[in-house]
């Protein structure tokens, strides 16, 4: 245990987890490749560990938004810190998030990047903490449902530490 961190999901049930969400997104985007718009930072670990077992082509590019700065509570405000390097025009694009809390964050990316013209578009969240929410927003896979509780842990910080840990745990 470091600094008082409680394991709230274990690397295993991470692994089970990501496993049954590649199977079921494989299944989905069957005949199609599919195009992961990962979020940084927080999503880095989930993307790469859910894009080495999708079995359908993937493509990846990276965008960074920012909502909260190091405080826990969200400002409300989005701003692109860094947009996607390629067009996302005709593409079946699923957005990668780390975690959906108030909702703002997706919301807002979801209405930017549907303004590009893509084939498809949907979002697949880590963790939803369904009991925060502000804005509804349709979130097609989700990976655990956790109550409002700060985590931290496979690619979730505080204060930009802790995303290194293998495990996700509330401080
Ligand atoms: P939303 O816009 O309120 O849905 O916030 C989404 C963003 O807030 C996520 O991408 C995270 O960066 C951050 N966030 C929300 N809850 C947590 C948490 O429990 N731990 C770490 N980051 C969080
Ligand atoms: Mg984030």
């Amino acid at each position: 245990m470091i600094d008082n961190i409680r394991v709230l999901i274990s690397e295993e049930q991470i692994k089970e987890r990501i496993d049954e969400l590649a199977k079921q997104i494989s299944k989905d985007y069957e005949g199609k490749s599919v195009h992961l718009v990962c979020i940084l930072k927080g999503s880095v670990f989930f993307s790469c560990d859910l894009a080495k077992r999708i079995t359908v082509p993937v493509t990846m590019d990276f965008m960074s938004v920012s909502s909260y700065g190091d405080e826990k509570v969200s400002s409300g405000r989005v701003r692109i810190v860094k947009d996607l390097d390629e067009s996302i025009q005709d593409k079946d694009v699923l957005i990668i998030e780390d975690i959906i809390d108030s909702g703002r964050t997706l919301a807002y990316l979801k209405e930017l990047l549907s303004s590009r013209m893509p084939e498809s578009l949907n979002i697949c969240t880590l963790l939803d903490k369904p009991e925060r929410r502000v804005v509804e927003v349709d979130v097609k896979y989700v990976g655990f449902e956790i109550p409002d509780e700060f985590v931290v842990g496979y690619g979730l910080d505080y204060q930009q530490k802790y995303r290194n840990l293998p495990y996700i745990g509330v401080v």
